[in-house]
């Protein structure tokens, strides 16, 4: 199965964990366009999406799925979303789409993140994939001095705007032995909006895609996993 192939087979699985009349937390990529392409196929069940991305939005709307303002919802049972990397305790790094600040911000306020990746992303330790984080333009350098501090290469990634009006800057050469703790510590840069590190809000179900099917594992206290 080629890599595309697998990401649409976690994609699909993923419909199983919607649940119906209400509405669904849709991340941003290549990944999620699938599972978009899947909503569109039980969209009567749903009473529509939040989205993290104006592209997701697009895709959403092009199926005839209604796009809500997360303002005026109050809850969301589940958000979908891909992941550049995941390790074993469901941490992730995101953003490799630019979306991270909306896709956190969804996260957050949704219930049940449910991570859907092919077998790549499932990685020991985070930091291989270069970390973006979303910067106010006129902070640039500053947080890309204070990054190169805390022991990254920063590259203010090209000719990209986020949907926010912002930079994105990539910081590879990171070895993230606590996730938690560098978020929160990135955080702090002022200019900074958000990193991608997903780890004080992390994924609570990962579907993880390989040639002998799809993997369901569940956050819990013992880490169980079953493969499907
Ligand atoms: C976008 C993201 C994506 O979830 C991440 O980049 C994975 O993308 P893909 O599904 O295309 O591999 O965080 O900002």
């Amino acid at each position: 199965m080629t890599q595309d192939e697998l990401k649409k087979a976690a994609a699909i699985a993923a419909l199983d964990y919607i649940v119906d009349d209400t509405i669904v937390g849709v991340g941003t990529g290549s990944t999620v366009n699938h599972f978009i392409d899947g909503l569109a196929t039980i969209r009567s069940r749903i009473r529509g999406a939040v989205s993290s991305s104006e592209a997701s939005s697009a895709r959403l709307a092009a199926h005839g799925i209604p796009v809500f303002d997360l303002n005026g919802i109050e809850e969301i049972p589940v958000y979908v979303d891909g992941a550049d990397e995941i390790d074993a305790r469901f941490c992730m790094i995101k953003g490799g789409g630019g979306a991270l600040t909306r896709e956190k911000i969804v996260a957050a306020v949704s219930h049940r993140f449910v991570c859907i990746c092919d077998a790549t992303k499932l990685v020991g330790t985070l930091g291989r994939f270069p970390l973006p984080v979303e910067v106010v333009p006129m902070a640039g350098s500053h947080v890309s001095r204070a990054l190169t501090r805390l022991g990254g290469q920063p590259r203010v990634r090209e000719n990209f705007v986020t949907d926010n009006g912002n930079l994105i800057i990539d910081v590879s050469g990171l070895v993230i032995t606590d996730p938690l703790a560098l978020e929160a510590q990135i955080n702090q840069i002022v200019g900074v909006v958000t990193n991608g590190l997903f780890a004080a809000r992390g994924a609570d179900v990962l579907l993880l895609a390989d040639s002998g099917g799809v993997e369901r594992r569940v956050r819990d206290a013992n880490m169980t996993a079953t493969r499907t």
